[in-house]
């Protein structure tokens, strides 16, 4: 897994001794809120998620699971993920998260550049997607101030147990990447 560092954050391989930390991030209903499911109640739900990302990377992965790190601890502040990538048609999706008490510093910012530096530069592909709820307004902002493009609107996307959400479809090409 590639290290990346950034100027306040550092995107590292996940450790098993992150599990806390990634219980504390998902485990939060505002962090959750717009994310794939109900915030977490048991360390046990961390625990089952993180173990398949401890793994060691395939040949051309289709998925960089990246943990967010504060760079002078090093301890575990959110998430950053390359996934759904697509070697052959040279796409795939950006997802980020950050522990509350993080928010509101342009950390987001920071990460998301990062990976799509990586993504374009290393990975070279020619598009990034996201998915973001149309509630999701942080999110929203911080990739249009990227340069994502709203493409669609896909109504009644995901079920999310506690209910039904609709999704804007956002997408980067790499000639319009302003770094
Ligand atoms: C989305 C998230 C990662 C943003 O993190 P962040 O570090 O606070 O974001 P940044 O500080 O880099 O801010 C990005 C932009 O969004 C704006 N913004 C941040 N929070 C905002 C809010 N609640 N309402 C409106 N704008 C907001 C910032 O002002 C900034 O724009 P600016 O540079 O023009 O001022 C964070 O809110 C989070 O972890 N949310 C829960 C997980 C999630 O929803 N992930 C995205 C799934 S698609």
């Amino acid at each position: 897994m590639p290290v990346l560092e950034c100027e306040r954050v550092r995107l590292r391989a996940f450790r098993a001794s992150d599990v806390h930390a990634a219980f504390a991030l998902f485990g939060d209903p505002e962090v959750a809120r717009y994310w794939s499911g109900p915030a977490w109640i048991t360390l046990e739900q961390a625990q089952a998620w993180l173990a398949p990302q401890l793994a060691p990377l395939e040949d051309k992965p289709s998925m960089l699971p990246w943990a967010v790190a504060d760079r002078t601890t090093d301890r575990m502040i959110g998430t950053g993920t390359l996934f759904a990538i697509n070697y052959d048609q040279q796409r795939a999706e950006i997802g980020y998260s950050l522990q509350r008490a993080h928010w509101g510093q342009g950390l987001a910012t920071e990460v998301a550049r990062r990976m799509l530096d990586y993504g374009f530069d290393v990975l070279k592909l020619r598009r990034v997607e996201a998915d973001t709820d149309p509630r999701n307004t942080a999110s929203l902002r911080l990739l249009e101030k990227l340069g994502f493009q709203r493409e669609g609107y896909a109504r009644e996307r995901w079920n999310v147990v506690t209910e039904i959400c609709d999704a804007v479809l956002l997408g980067l090409l790499a000639r319009e990447y302003k770094r």
